[in-house]
């Protein structure tokens, strides 16, 4: 192999590593005209991509060009050189530039044409024209022939092809990309935390200030409140939004899982162990959000807290550290100064995990927050299932009421199944699950401060008012169902003015 062949494929070899290397156009193609200069003397090397809206060629990377001959380097299909090579997809070679009339010298890069001969192969990908690579060449005696440069260029335009190609669909998922992030940030925004209350403003004010620091958050208050919610609000409306959100639910886990599954393991560290990265590592640059912390095994709190201390994990049969930056947000349901009493919660990394402890009060302790929830997921639920129901004002009374242990949880699930379910347009009390019905307790008229009979009486209507729905009005299997005779609940229906009309 000579000199000049050895060469050219150093040249080639590192012009496909050049372009396989990453997504950025512009310095890739710049690399490459490099590669191309050094190494066979191809000097003012020029990739043209053609705009297939304006049908314009431009120059969008030059070897030994100014920014300003750069930007003359305009052409039209057909025009000059550049232009006949993309009109008509074939290589074309200019022994001499200054005696060329259609070379067109457009970017007045060459002040001197002297002995310059132009080299110009099209860009194409099976028959698609996107473009033309071009350089300039000074042939002497010794240094290689047209056929050797022109063969070079074609290999190193469809390598360019090919990653054009390539880059097109990445620019087509970055957009998607961003497009689900810009959701995501949408989502997880500040008007989709729901809630007047005093103490849930308070709550919102402590999340506002947080998320734009990385500090330490710990999130504590009973199930179906909101944590993970705000957890992930606080990411998405922080600087670290670009990032990964994992969340890992301690509980959930097997305890003797639960260290590969945070920490990662090595292939091998245990019987039937497979190379894992971990959630930590997975959450780099991102928000890592431990779910359940109270219910992390003892045996496991002295690895967190020295995550937490030195920002390293260390994977399961490994000697290696890994440095993480990740932004830690905790939750639990547990009162976790009674675990601590109880020996079941470290100190140390209580402390270490609250830096900046946020109670998210049950909704039972602020019902100013129930009308406004019941609308939002109204709003949200009508819209999904394209329904169009109200809900009247005894039913609303019921609810806020209603004490709710599952709490926000629980009152978005329940309303989605009364949007579900709903056949009028007003959901009236007797849709309500039996549940939030829980007729006795809720009742106003029932607190006890009534005679007895008149009690009684309360409830051996409502009772009748909330079955007959059931039996779709049918007087003998509702009477069937509350051990009636046919002529007792009749009896009771006029004595109530109950009326047997389902109500709309
Ligand atoms: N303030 C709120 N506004 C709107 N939706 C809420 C609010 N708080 C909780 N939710 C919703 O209630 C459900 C339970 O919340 P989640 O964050 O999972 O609670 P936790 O983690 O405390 O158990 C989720 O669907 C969440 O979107
Ligand atoms: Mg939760």
């Amino acid at each position: 192999m000579n000199k000049r062949n050895n060469r050219e494929l150093t040249a080639l070899f590192e012009v496909s590593k050049v372009l396989t290397s990453s997504f950025d156009l512009e310095k890739n193609l710049y690399s490459v005209m490099e590669i191309l200069s050094k190494k066979l003397d191809m000097t003012r090397g020029c990739v043209f991509l053609l705009d297939k809206k304006t049908d314009e060629i431009k120059i969008v990377t030059a070897y030994g060009l100014t920014e300003e001959e750069i930007q003359r380097g305009k052409y039209k299909i057909g025009e000059g050189i550049v232009g006949k090579v993309i009109e008509t997809g074939l290589p074309m070679f200019i022994p001499d530039i200054e005696k060329e009339p259609q070379f067109l010298n457009k970017t007045g890069s060459r002040p001197d044409k002297k002995g310059i001969s132009f080299l110009c192969v099209p860009i194409k990908i099976e028959e698609e024209m996107l473009g033309v690579i071009s350089a300039d060449r000074i042939y002497t005696l010794s240094q290689g022939d047209v056929d050797d440069d022109l063969r070079v260029l074609s290999i190193v335009a469809s390598l360019i092809a090919q990653f054009l190609k390539l880059w097109e669909s990445y620019k087509v998922m970055e957009d998607e990309n961003l497009l689900l992030r810009i959701q995501l940030k949408d989502r997880y925004n500040f008007p989709n935390l729901v809630g007047q209350s005093p103490s849930f403003q308070a709550v919102l004010k402590t999340v506002m200030k947080v998320a734009g620091t990385d500090a330490t958050v710990l999130l504590f208050g009973e199930s179906g409140t909101g944590k993970e919610l705000i957890a992930k609000t606080i990411h998405f409306q922080s600087k670290r939004a670009k990032g990964p959100f994992v969340a890992i639910n301690c509980a959930a886990i097997p305890e003797n899982l639960l260290e590969a599954e945070l920490f990662g393991s090595e292939k091998g560290a245990f019987t039937g162990a497979v190379k894992r990265i971990g959630k930590f590592e997975q959450a780099n640059e991102g928000t890592i959000f431990l779910d359940e912390v109270g219910e992390l095994p003892l045996s496991l709190q002295p690895k967190l807290l020295r995550v937490l201390q030195e920002r390293t994990v260390e994977p399961l049969g490994s000697s290696k550290t890994v440095k993480v930056n990740v932004r830690i947000i905790s939750a639990t349901n547990k009162d976790l100064s009674e675990e601590i009493r109880k020996g079941s919660f470290r100190e140390d990394l209580f402390w270490r995990l609250n830096v900046i402890p946020i109670y998210i009060p049950p909704l039972r302790e602020r019902k100013e927050d129930i009308p406004l929830l019941i609308e939002y997921y109204l709003k949200s639920f009508c819209s999904i299932y394209k329904k169009n129901v109200s809900i009247d004002e005894d039913t609303l009374k019921i609810l806020i009421s209603y004490e709710w242990p599952g709490n926000v949880r629980e009152l978005a699930n329940t309303i989605e199944r009364l949007v579900v379910m709903s056949e009028g347009r007003i959901i009236k009390p007797y849709d309500l699950p039996d549940t939030v019905r829980g007729v006795i307790k809720m009742n106003p008229k029932l607190s006890g401060e009534l005679k007895l009979p008149t009690e009684v009486e309360e409830i051996e209507r409502i009772r009748i008012v909330d079955t007959l729905p059931k039996f779709n009005f049918n007087i003998r299997k509702t009477a069937q169902a509350l051990g009636l005779t046919e002529r007792q609940l009749n009896y009771r229906i006029k004595k109530y003015g109950i009326s047997i009309k389902k109500g709309i």
